[in-house]
């Protein structure tokens, strides 16, 4: 069968302990499915910092251009909070998603029937979501020019003298790009997309509207299109989740709409993602999967941390890198049948406690389970 080059890039803080679950994972589909991975280890974030003075180094970002998928763990910590903005960890991370052109992030939000009770919103709210939120991920206020923190002048009303800027700019090709990606997903899901943006408020929300719409009439008659405020569109989420289906929306109302998808879900350390860029010659995407969460530096070191959220993201990379489908469902139904099982991190215990098993724990017996399917 075919060989799959993989980077994995652990970074900081819980990013380490949830990627060496994933491991054991990558190693069971070696020695189990025939599948052969040429896997190579580097730094990013934090720990890349410590080691070279900069969150990426020019090598790790070559090699990330040259493999089929890049696993990240996570990035950050309070320890880099006072490094000067250019070599925060969050630099080098959002470096891979800008020069890989990622600019499609997928993160699916899904209740998993056995943690419908761990959500904090009722039951009957979440049982059997199953939503897909497109998120625009190399452009946008994240990426847009001007921006910086500059001396006001000599403005006389303005007291501490600064100004903070940052941008929100957006192409009609890069709108058009994101809006392809969430109808073509659409397609094979309900059918159904719902764009966000401040359209209200915003030039760049019309421009996003029109354009959405433009790529709807023109390619996508099929596909059933709504708009929505992003800030009513945060209240529907947590109002009835279940309306949706993909969810197309820029980086910013991206970022903040998928947190709050992920309490939906039961925890933050289920949500998974992949950052895909257009596809390659060989019909493959530029890929990075890499969990929702960060580095949670609170439970860090502990062995508290899910690993899911990263497991199931390689579960992504099975799907959309290496056209394994049969063993992405195979990892997912593994990590439901746990579930079921009742095993539980500490961030999915009940008001009614339990005793949480650790990250490798829950590790082992989703390999464990891979094993009995
Ligand atoms: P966070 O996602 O790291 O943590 C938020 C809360 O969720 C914490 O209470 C944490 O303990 C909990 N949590 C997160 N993941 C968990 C898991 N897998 N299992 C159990 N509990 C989990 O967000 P934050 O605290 O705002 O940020 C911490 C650092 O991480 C910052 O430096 C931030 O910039 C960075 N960050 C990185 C990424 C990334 O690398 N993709 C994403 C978000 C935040
Ligand atoms: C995420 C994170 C990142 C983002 C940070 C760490 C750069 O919050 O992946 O959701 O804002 O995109
Ligand atoms: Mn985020």
């Amino acid at each position: 069968s075919d060989s799959y080059s993989l980077l994995i890039l652990p970074g900081d803080g819980i990013g380490p302990e949830v990627m060496a679950e994933v491991v054991k994972v990558i190693d069971w589909f070696g020695a189990n499915r025939g599948m052969s991975f040429d896997i190579r280890h580097g730094l990013v974030g934090g720990a890349a910092y410590d080691a070279h003075g900069t969150p990426l180094t020019d090598e790790t970002m070559a090699e990330a251009q040259a493999v089929d998928a890049v696993l990240l763990g996570a990035v950050g910590g309070p320890k880099y909070d006072v490094l000067d903005f250019s070599v925060k960890p969050e630099r080098g991370l959002l470096r891979l998603r800008k020069e890989l052109d990622l600019y499609a992030n997928l993160r699916p939000a899904q209740c998993f029937d056995a943690l419908a009770d761990f959500s904090s919103l009722k039951r009957e709210v979440v049982a059997g979501l199953d939503i897909l939120i497109v998120r625009e991920l190399t452009s946008g206020v994240y990426f847009g020019e001007p921006r910086g923190i500059h001396a006001d002048g000599n403005n006389p009303d303005n007291e501490g003298g600064r100004v903070g800027i940052n941008t929100q700019r957006y192409t009609s090709g890069e709108i058009r790009r994101v809006a392809r990606s969430a109808f073509e997903l659409a397609r094979r899901r309900n059918n159904k997309v719902c764009s966000m943006e401040k359209a209200n408020v915003m030039e760049s929300g019309i421009l996003w509207r029109e354009e959405v719409q433009w790529v709807h009439d023109n390619e996508y008659p099929d596909v059933d299109l709504t708009h929505m405020y992003a800030d009513n569109g945060a209240m529907q989420l947590v109002r009835n989740p279940r309306q949706f289906d993909v969810i197309v929306t820029d980086n910013l109302f991206g970022d903040l709409l998928s947190d709050a998808a992920a309490m939906l879900t039961g925890s933050l350390g289920m949500l998974p993602s992949a950052s895909l860029g257009a596809p390659m010659a060989n019909g493959r995407p530029k890929a990075m999967y890499e969990p929702v969460h960060g580095s949670a530096p609170d439970i860090a070191g502990q062995g508290k941390a899910n690993p899911i959220a990263c497991i199931l993201s390689f579960a992504m990379a099975l799907r959309y890198s290496f056209d394994e489908g049969q063993a992405a469902s195979d990892l997912e139904r593994a990590v439901e049948k746990v579930l079921a099982d009742g095993v539980r991190t500490a961030d999915l215990m009940g008001p009614d406690g339990g005793t949480p098993v650790s990250t490798a724990e829950m590790g082992d017996r989703i390999v464990a389970a891979l094993s009995q399917a």
